[in-house]
């Protein structure tokens, strides 16, 4: 009977495909202070990896070089806003199959801890959370309000579900689930909100799944942030590991230790310098910690890339940049660093290595320069880009009232008197968000700025058309700030006067880029050459040379002297440039986006000026990135790390 049992699961295990294992058993011990793993005592070494970050075709190579690192185990997240992104509208499939991505790990050998969220902060949009959120405009969000609760009890229905049979008690790689993240560093502290998730959680999963909760290594976070019946851990950085173990223990006073993100480096920010952290002290307390019999997730241990618009930004108003290399053992792409072997020389002293070769660094190649030629101004291509047509109302609309999550939307409206003299264009509540590029009668005139810079001057006549362009630039992801809404949150004032009678086109940019809809530039009288332009589209193609082997490879774009915009390659959004703040300078390219056939088509918008001149303007593509370039603001974020006072 046992045999032909086991015939029927391999059966069905044929048939559909996957190849999940023998159900198991995963469990917490309180008395010896470790985790068991089929009744085998099981401490993890493990690194964060976020599928989401990393283009699918290479999700294998960077399991690989985690499994060869020694780690017996991986920790992502899955982003709610990644997923749906619009309600009830789920997406599952190709660069975002998440079940693929579980199933390589486990074929490969690493367990998967799993943090679903539904907030997951990552530096990336909104800390996961769908911006459709926000319909409801005064939504309490993280807490027991009943309309976020209904959005969160429809998603993890759909989510959870999915996530079951990878359970380990169900033969999948999935050992540990987070509820929430960091919690306790919410102003909200509602505990009624984490017994709901915990409920839902067991409701989906099972009684047998162990939950866990993940928090800063103090004691006022894990106040809010731990609930009786998940597991409490905390997260550090280098420094005294003993002190910050002190504090999980006073919430788990037995059970393992547990280091959920040990910060193997540290987030950028435009405008602030690029993060290092030394390999040495990361190795050292790695050591400390896996010397103590500790579990370690280090966080990051692949960065990646925030592509299109899904960084997050940090408050006050500091958004992140479009690389999230972290400063991580596998650099963004991929490659192994010296942060990697250091990490490696530490996990062998505690665990047998895996045999077999680290898979090597991906080859890179410098295509080199690219002469891009002008297209349509974005005024000029409005009927274009905007597909749903203008909506027209007295007082501006925010994005999330015109339907539109991401990108950019164009408000347009007329000076109502004679502007002779030059007159302030304000945003009196700072409610320009994030950052609008202001043009009057098709002349640029000057950037409004979110926290930094909220007026420009204005002249004209009365009726001349004022165009504002408002860039989303991400939303903040983490503290109390993260209702974060965008576009004109508030009302512009010219003089004294508030305008009114606004035209809005929500633009539609990424689906006119990939249909190659935007056409070349009308001609006009040339004129003077000056420091900011209209917002304007570039184009221009090259092509993989012939006879090299291997190609096409991994690349970066360099833009220089180009000042600040958006860059597709073949329809596919790389992200932001913004070489003139810093630190990034290039822009990951993956390979698995360029073509050997045809000629590769590089669109960029340029949202202040290209630097063109009468000649032609160029691009280039570089073997080696840049990520720590001169930056040009005074934005500091202080660094987490841990520190005595946590424990007060
Ligand atoms: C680390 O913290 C522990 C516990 O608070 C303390 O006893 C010890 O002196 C600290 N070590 C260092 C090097 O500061
Ligand atoms: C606007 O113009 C006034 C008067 O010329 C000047 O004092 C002010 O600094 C200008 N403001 C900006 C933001 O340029
Ligand atoms: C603009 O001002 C009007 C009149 O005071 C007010 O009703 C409206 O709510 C304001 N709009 C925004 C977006 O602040
Ligand atoms: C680039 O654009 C040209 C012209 O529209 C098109 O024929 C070609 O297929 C595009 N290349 C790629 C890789 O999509």
């Amino acid at each position: 009977m046992a045999l032909l049992g086991f015939g029927n699961i391999l059966l069905l295990l044929l048939l559909f495909g996957n190849s999940l294992g023998a159900p198991g058993s995963f469990s917490v011990d309180y008395k010896k202070d470790c985790f068991r793993k089929d009744g085998e005592e099981f401490r993890f070494i493990s690194g964060s990896i976020h599928y989401s970050r990393i283009p699918r075709v290479y999700w294998k190579d960077r399991l690989l070089k985690m499994y060869m690192a020694g780690l017996n185990a991986i920790q992502t997240y899955i982003p709610w806003n990644y997923h749906e992104e619009s309600p009830g509208q789920y997406s599952f499939s190709g660069e975002r199959d998440m079940e693929y991505f579980l199933q390589l790990a486990q074929d490969i050998g690493l367990m998967v801890i799993l943090r679903p969220g539904p907030y997951i902060c990552g530096e990336w949009d909104m800390g996961g959370l769908p911006a459709w959120l926000l319909n409801k405009k005064d939504i309490v969000l993280r807490s027991s309000d009943p309309d976020y609760i209904a959005a969160v009890d429809k998603w993890m229905g759909k989510l959870l579900p999915m996530i079951k049979p990878y359970l380990y008690q169900n033969g999948g790689p999935i050992i540990t689930v987070q509820v929430e993240n960091e919690y306790g560093s919410y102003f909200a502290c509602d505990y009624n909100y984490m017994r709901h998730l915990t409920k839902l959680f067991r409701s989906h999963l099972g009684e047998e799944v162990v939950l866990f909760t993940t928090d800063g290594a103090g004691l006022k976070f894990l106040k809010c942030g731990s609930i009786q019946g998940v597991y409490a851990t905390v997260d550090f950085g280098p420094g005294n590991v003993t002190a910050a173990f002190n504090a999980q223990r006073h919430a788990e006073p037995h059970g393992p230790l547990v280091n959920s993100e040990y910060y193997t480096g540290w987030l950028d920010h435009w405008g602030s310098p690029h993060f290092f952290v030394s390999s040495a002290a990361v190795a050292k307390s790695l050591n400390e910690m896996l010397a103590m019999g500790a579990n370690v997730n280090m966080y990051m241990f692949i960065g990646g890339t925030n592509f299109g618009y899904w960084n997050g930004a940090n408050s006050p108003y500091g958004p992140q940049p479009t690389s999230y290399d972290y400063d991580a053992p596998l650099s963004e792409a991929g490659d192994l660093t010296k942060k990697y072997f250091a990490i490696r020389d530490v996990i062998k002293m505690y665990r047998k290595m895996p045999e077999g070769p680290i898979p090597p660094t991906t080859p890179k190649y410098g295509y080199g320069t690219v002469g891009l030629k002008r297209l349509q101004t974005i005024s000029d291509a409005l009927e274009i880009l905007s597909f749903s047509g203008p909506v027209k109302s007295i007082y501006p609309q925010t994005f999330i009232e015109l339907n539109q999550a991401f990108g950019y939307v164009l408000y347009r409206t007329k000076l109502p008197v004679n502007c002779n003299t030059p007159t302030p264009l304000s945003s009196p509540l700072n409610g320009i968000h994030d950052r609008a590029y202001v043009s009057v009668d098709g002349v640029a005139v000057g950037i409004i700025e979110r926290n930094k810079a909220l007026t420009v001057n204005v002249t004209g006549k009365g009726g001349s058309q004022v165009d504002i362009l408002v860039e989303n630039m991400g939303r903040i992801n983490y503290g109390r700030d993260i209702n974060d809404f965008k576009g004109l949150v508030s009302n512009l004032t010219l003089g004294k006067d508030t305008l009114t009678g606004w035209t809005m086109y929500s633009l539609s940019i990424d689906e006119a880029v990939s249909q190659g809809l935007l056409g070349e530039t009308k001609p006009t009288v040339p004129s003077p050459p000056a420091a900011l332009s209209l917002p304007t589209f570039y184009e221009g193609s090259f092509i993989i040379p012939d006879g090299i082997p291997d190609l096409p490879q991994d690349t970066y774009i360099k833009l220089p002297k180009w000042g600040k915009g958006q860059v597709w390659i073949n329809g596919f959004n790389l992200g932001r440039y913004w070489p003139s703040r810093g630190p990034q300078v290039t822009l990951y390219v993956p390979a698995s986006i360029l073509s050997n056939a045809v000629p590769n088509n590089v669109t960029v918008l340029e949202l202040e000026d290209a630097p063109c001149g009468p000649g032609p303007c160029s691009v280039e593509f570089t073997d080696t990135p840049i990520l720590n370039g001169p930056v040009q603001s005074d934005f500091k974020q202080q660094r987490r790390l841990f520190s005595k006072d946590d424990l007060l």
